[in-house]
């Protein structure tokens, strides 16, 4: 879908380099085809061995000719870095920019453009590094169902992907977008109460990596609500009921749910408009 095609990384940060590693190791775009861009030159000698791609500080030039542009830069800088492409003409061949800047609308996006650009907004996850992404796409008034599509397509490559309306976009942030730190949170403190009862450190983490990898695939495969596998794990009188009832005087499932509002309450105020 993206051979022969050039593709703009504007931000080769955290997310960046997730989704420019992403895509070369899934074969998608050969690396020589992708062009990164970062805003110090210090960063970009810093990351070079560290990514398969070229990765410069030249915006408009990175630009120039690509078929797609990902805005991968801090939400704050992302439409004044379309607008300073615009100006420059970077954008006349009228590539598919695909923003990932949490909070940031299309609309924000569109006008920084003269609502000339074709913009699809997407909410990746970092997961996407290693093909187990989780990506929701909408798209903006000028977006096509091919640009969609494209979008569609990029993020399948790099886990699951689909699409949503717009208004759903900071409560995706809140949940799937922010949700890795959450579980490796999790993770850390299920491995914490092993280490407590006397495993060594890198059991206990293995042993809660791997709990979490599998109930998550029980849930996506299955199709099964999550209380109904629950239930299939509490034998009557034994230990995990015990657990789950401390659980739940810790308020476990409000403190996450109300966490996932939080941070979506939060993506909406990050784009400054
Ligand atoms: N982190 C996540 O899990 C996650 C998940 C979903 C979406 N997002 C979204 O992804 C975006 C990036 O987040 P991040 O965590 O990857 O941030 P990050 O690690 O701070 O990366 C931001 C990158 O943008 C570069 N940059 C800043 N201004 C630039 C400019 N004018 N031109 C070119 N590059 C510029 C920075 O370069 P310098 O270092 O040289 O300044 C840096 O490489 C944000 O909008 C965020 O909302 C993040």
């Amino acid at each position: 879908m993206l051979t022969d095609r050039t593709v703009a990384i504007l931000g080769t940060g955290t997310m960046g380099r997730a989704l420019g590693t992403g895509l070369v190791n899934a074969g998608v775009i050969a690396a020589d085809r992708v062009r990164g861009t970062v805003r110090h030159e210090a960063e970009r000698d810093r990351i070079a061995g560290d990514v398969d791609f070229s990765v410069g500080t030249d915006n408009v030039a990175a630009t120039r000719g690509a078929a797609v542009v990902l805005l991968c830069t801090k939400p704050k800088t992302g439409a004044g870095l379309l607008k300073e492409l615009a100006d420059a003409g970077a954008l006349d061949h009228e590539p598919l920019i695909i923003s990932i800047c949490a909070g940031v609308s299309t609309g924000a996006l569109e006008e920084a453009c003269a609502h000339k650009a074709r913009i699809v907004r997407a909410m990746p996850n970092t997961p996407c590094q290693i093909g187990e992404g989780m990506t929701v796409v909408a798209g903006g008034n000028r977006a096509t169902d091919e640009d969609i599509e494209t979008a569609l397509q990029i993020f399948h490559t790099l886990g699951r992907a689909l699409v949503l309306d717009e208004e759903h976009m900071n409560t995706v942030t809140g949940l799937s977008g922010s949700g890795p730190a959450f579980v490796y949170v999790i993770i850390e403190a299920l491995s914490e109460g092993g280490v407590m009862m006397g495993l060594p450190r890198s059991v206990a983490t293995e042993l809660a990596a791997q709990t979490v990898k599998g109930a998550a695939r029980m849930v996506l495969e299955t199709g099964r609500h999550p209380a109904a596998l629950k239930d299939d794990v509490t034998t009557p009188a034994g230990c995990t009921i015990s657990a789950l009832m401390a659980l739940e005087d810790g308020r476990l499932r409000s403190v996450l749910a109300r966490g996932v509002q939080e941070a979506a309450r939060s993506a909406a105020g990050l784009g400054g408009e």
